[in-house]
């Protein structure tokens, strides 16, 4: 398997990296957010936000690939491109988290 294929959650996995490929992390393989003096002092808060946005939809919401779906993902140059004529099911969960306030 190339390095390029393996996901990010695995590449820590590489001795060395134990402490790399984080969100926020700035390197030359990843910038997402700059690199260098100039880099996004607002990564930190972007992380968290997003985090916090993707806990929120799925606490409340399930999902699955439509039957028969095959997406494909694309290439173009570094992007990779999700198959955006994908055919997603979604559906709310049932409430099962009691707030208490
Ligand atoms: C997903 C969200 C964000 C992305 C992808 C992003 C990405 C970037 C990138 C690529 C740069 C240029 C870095 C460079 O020139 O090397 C930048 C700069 C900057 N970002 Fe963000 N950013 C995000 C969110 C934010 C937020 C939430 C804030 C503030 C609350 C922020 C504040 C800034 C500032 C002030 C700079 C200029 C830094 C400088 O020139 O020294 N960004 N950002």
């Amino acid at each position: 398997m190339t390095r390029r294929r393996i996901q990010f959650v695995r590449l820590r996995e590489v001795a060395g990296h134990e402490n790399s490929f984080s969100l926020i992390s700035l390197s030359p393989d990843h910038m997402g957010f700059g690199l260098g003096r100039h880099a996004c002092p607002g990564r930190f808060f972007a992380a968290n936000e997003v985090n916090i946005a993707l806990c929120h939809v799925l606490f409340q919401y399930e999902f699955k690939l439509a039957e028969g779906a095959t997406p494909q993902a694309t290439r173009s140059g570094i992007r990779m491109q999700t198959d955006i004529s994908a055919k997603v099911m979604v559906r709310r969960r049932q409430e099962n988290i009691v707030a208490k306030l």
